[in-house]
């Protein structure tokens, strides 16, 4: 087997050698070049056929996603817009793809019409980029830790807890759903005729297993997928996504941020360095794009400067208190452009924190210190506030075009304080006695964070939509397959 894919094919030294490369039909024009792809890299090897000599069977099979393998010579190319092309000498069908009901065309078609065609829009360059460098990503996720010693836990998609307390859990049951699961006294269905004796569900976070890797491991991360039931049809919120959550012992909260930034940036350098053809195709489709958008409406960079300025900048940080004060002294809060009103003590909605980092700093922003009210039962109380105006070492990450991107805290480890507080927000207590059991024994100061791995992808692809940097997305209504 002599297949040379065509990243490698592009960048060798064309000598007139033989070659095979086998991959699908972008483009066949003139009954005489083939633009093919293997998905190896976001560029089509040209094929030139010896039109005349070939049968005019095979010519008419040659349509676009055809499967095709070409066996010929290398050579430097005539035209223009590549360096090498294959001489075919040989053409074999392997797949044949009728023209007039395939899909997808070569033409531009929208990405909603691509994500109602999600099955085949692999097959397109704008996707195959973004799933190169979501695969990139994770790459660099994994190197990134392993370098520093963390140990990547595996914590499990079923759980018994609630790690957010917020209650958005799928329930995981191997009851009947019919209506004749038994029940106990009161009505309720009686979980412990359950597979699992008890009432579960998909895991919405890894933090509180996490915790208990990290405080005897030291330092821990864990990557994979996360379920939340919310019913929010956003562009940034799936039902299923990634999330990446290192947790650290002896980290404070700014050992944290630390840690985050330098995460981020690392990623984005990494994806530069990997995906740089990937890149500059999804900058100029970004480009495009934006001609057909008022001059008002453009972006100010291009992804390629937003990603090196992202990379070579710290990024700001600030308290939330720092941040209702930015806000509300701004003029857009000033001719009341905001929607959702702004007081100390309500948690920032994504228009306040797009403005924080798009309009105001222009670069991202890490905010701290909320209100112990707005967040997660196991956020560390800060001591010292003003009266009326407790806050927890809390840190969110917000990234321009998108958003929060990261959310994390230093964790409150004085267990009776966390107990008050678990008690307070009706976190069952008895429940979550085996996460209680780091503070009882050998407790010691500890933070970590959760980045969501697709708001990632879509920070470095420049995708204005959640849905299409995930191969398969679940939200509301939407799961064919
Ligand atoms: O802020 P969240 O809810 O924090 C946690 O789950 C913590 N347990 C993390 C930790 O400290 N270990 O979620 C973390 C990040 C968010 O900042 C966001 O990027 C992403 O996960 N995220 C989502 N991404 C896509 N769809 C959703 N529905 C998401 N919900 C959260
Ligand atoms: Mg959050």
């Amino acid at each position: 087997k002599s297949r040379t894919k065509i990243k490698a094919l592009l960048a060798t030294e064309p000598t007139g050698q033989d070659v095979t490369v086998m991959g699908w039909v972008r483009n066949f024009r003139s009954n005489r070049f083939i633009a093919l792809n293997d998905g190896s890299t976001i560029n089509n090897v040209q094929i030139v056929v010896d039109f005349e000599n070939t049968d005019e069977s095979i010519l008419k099979r040659i349509t676009t996603s055809a499967c095709l393998k070409i066996t010929g010579k290398l050579i430097a190319s005539q035209g223009s817009g590549q360096s090498v092309e294959i001489q075919a000498e040989s053409v074999e069908i392997l797949g044949d793809s009728d023209a007039e009901k395939y899909p997808i065309q070569p033409k531009k078609h929208s990405l909603e019409f691509l994500r109602e065609n999600a099955h085949l829009r692999f097959r397109t360059a704008t996707f195959s980029a973004v799933f190169r460098i979501r695969h990139t990503i994770a790459q660099a996720i994994h190197k990134f830790f392993s370098e520093k010693g963390f140990v990547y836990l595996h914590t499990p998609i079923i759980t018994a807890s609630d790690a957010e307390g917020a209650g958005e859990m799928f329930r995981v049951t191997t009851l009947p759903i019919d209506g004749s699961a038994p029940r106990n006294e009161d009505g309720s269905i009686d979980f412990s005729e359950d597979f699992f004796g008890k009432s579960t569900n998909l895991t919405v976070s890894g933090q509180l297993e996490g915790e208990l890797g990290a405080t005897a491991l030291g330092e821990i991360y864990t990557f994979g997928p996360t379920f939340r039931a919310e019913n929010s049809n956003t562009t940034r919120h799936l039902a299923e996504f990634w999330m990446v959550e290192p947790e650290m012992a002896f980290y404070d909260l700014e050992d944290n941020q630390d840690l985050a930034e330098e995460f981020i940036q690392y990623i984005i350098k990494y994806a530069m360095e990997q995906n740089a053809d990937d890149l500059k195709f999804l900058d100029q489709r970004l480009k495009d794009e934006e001609k057909s958008l008022p001059q008002d409406k453009r972006q100010e960079f291009g992804l390629l400067e937003k990603l090196e300025f992202v990379t070579n900048n710290k990024f700001e940080r600030i308290t939330y208190t720092e941040a209702i004060d930015i806000l509300l002294n701004s003029s857009h809060y000033k001719k009341k452009k905001f929607k959702f009103d702004i007081s100390w003590g309500t948690d920032l909605q994504s228009e306040h924190e797009r403005y924080l980092v798009e309009k105001h700093f222009k670069k991202p922003v890490i905010v701290t210190n909320y209100p112990a009210a707005i967040k997660s039962f196991y956020m560390r109380l800060n001591d010292g506030c003003e009266e009326g105006r407790q806050t927890v070492a809390a840190m969110d990450i917000l990234a321009p075009g998108i958003g929060e991107i990261v959310g994390g805290s230093q964790r409150e480890e004085r267990y009776e304080r966390l107990v008050a507080r678990m008690e307070e927000m009706g976190v069952p207590v008895e429940e979550l006695s085996w996460f209680l059991d780091t503070r009882r024994y050998g407790t010691c100061p500890h933070a970590g964070f959760g980045l969501g791995f697709e708001r990632m992808v879509q920070f470095v692809t420049g995708m204005g939509n959640i849905r299409d940097v995930i191969p398969f997305a679940r939200t509301p209504k939407n799961c064919e397959f």
